[in-house]
């Protein structure tokens, strides 16, 4: 059995990446260390093969559950363990710092101390900053650091020590940045799960600014995919871009999700804009296409029919993610309760 260690593998794309690895091959055993914040649901893993995957609740940034829990002859780590939310980290940096930033260099020492193959840190688009808004700059692995939010400067520096563990101990590390993904399991605090719950209740769904900001979208699936391919094969100390080359407005994507549900445009809402609203990102997925030879398999229609068939078919799920401390950041966020039309 080659030994994978997930860190944040209860959450949206850490979970997708476990059900991948164990759908694509018999031969991974994956340990999955992951904190169960509120974003963390034991609800993503249910029916997994138990004889290949072990959950363990845990923190990263606690250095002694981390190596307790790390096996000496691990092939990879591969960290999603991550505050996520833009918002939140505006409203507080704390956790960002500590998850983000503490226990990425706590993985990263502790993959040296049991030799592990290698280190996958999953990182974002978001690290290079906004582009202009002339359609025709993208971000290249090039593109310099320039984050704006919290939430991006935490993973900017994230990702400044991984590069540090590369280059001043020799860890074979690769990084992987991401646009926006979209797909089941997403925690509604994100803007398209958040449209489709609103929406599908006849809520109002609310639009930041002017909703011209520009977001590159991809399905989570062919994420996890280009996260496998950079673990197998990725060079080390490389960083790879990851993008289905579907740049759209939020304007639209909230037209698209409306359509798609046969609800009208009415429900759309402008509300005050988000402090420092990143106006637009765009990948260049060139190297990891020509040297991994990846492409996404899902076009924007048929990733979002099959984002919309699962909330539709899991609407349980939905209701649990929507109840408790929910209500309380929904009401903070918004200014409205949850349910309110
Ligand atoms: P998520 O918020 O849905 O899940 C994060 C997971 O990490 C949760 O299961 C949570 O319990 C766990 N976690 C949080 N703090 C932890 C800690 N201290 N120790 C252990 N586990 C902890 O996030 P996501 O959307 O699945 O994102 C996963 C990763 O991908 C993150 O690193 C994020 O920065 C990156 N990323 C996300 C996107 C996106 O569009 N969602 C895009 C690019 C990159
Ligand atoms: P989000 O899903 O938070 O991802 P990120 O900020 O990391 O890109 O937001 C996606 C886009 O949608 C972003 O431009 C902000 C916007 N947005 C809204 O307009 N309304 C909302 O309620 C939320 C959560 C986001």
């Amino acid at each position: 059995m080659r030994k994978v260690f997930v860190t944040g593998g209860a959450g949206f794309i850490g979970s997708a990446f476990v059900k991948l690895l164990l759908d694509e091959s018999d031969d991974w055993f994956i340990t999955n260390f992951d904190a169960l914040t509120y974003a963390g649901n034991l609800e993503n893993l249910t029916g997994l093969d138990e004889n290949r995957h072990h959950f363990i609740r845990g923190d990263i940034a606690d250095r002694d559950a981390v190596t307790q829990a790390l096996e000496n002859d691990c092939e990879a780590i591969v960290n999603f363990a991550a505050e996520s939310h833009v918002d939140r980290s505006i409203t507080s940096a704390d956790d960002f710092l500590r998850t983000n930033v503490t226990g990425t260099q706590i993985l990263l020492d502790a993959a040296r101390a049991k030799g592990v193959k290698r280190f996958v840190q999953v990182s974002t688009d978001e690290v290079m900053g906004s582009l202009p808004e002339d359609d025709a700059s993208f971000f290249t692995e090039d593109s310099p650091f320039a984050p704006n939010s919290p939430y991006a400067a935490s993973k900017a520096a994230a990702e400044h020590l991984v590069r540090a563990a590369h280059h001043t101990f020799g860890l074979d590390t690769v990084v992987t940045r991401c646009g926006n993904n979209y797909g089941p399991r997403q925690f509604p605090e994100k803007f398209l799960p958040l449209a489709i719950a609103n929406a599908m209740n006849d809520q109002t769904i609310p639009v930041y600014g002017d909703g011209m900001n520009v977001r590159d979208w991809i399905y989570v699936e062919d994420h996890c995919r280009a996260i496998l391919a950079v673990m197998e094969k990725g060079k080390p100390g490389r960083v790879y871009n990851i993008g289905a080359r579907n740049p759209r407005r939020n304007l639209e994507v909230v037209q698209s999700l409306l359509d798609a549900l046969g609800k009208p445009h009415s429900l759309l809402r402008f509300v005050t804009d988000r402090l420092g609203h990143d106006r637009r990102y765009a990948i260049d997925p060139s190297l990891i296409e020509a040297e991994l030879d990846w492409r996404p398999r899902e076009t924007w229609a048929s990733g979002l029919a099959k984002t919309i068939a699962w909330y539709r078919e899991n609407n349980r799920w939905l209701e649990n993610t929507r109840s408790g401390a929910y209500r309380d950041y929904y009401r903070l966020q918004y200014g409205t309760e949850v349910n309110a039309s």
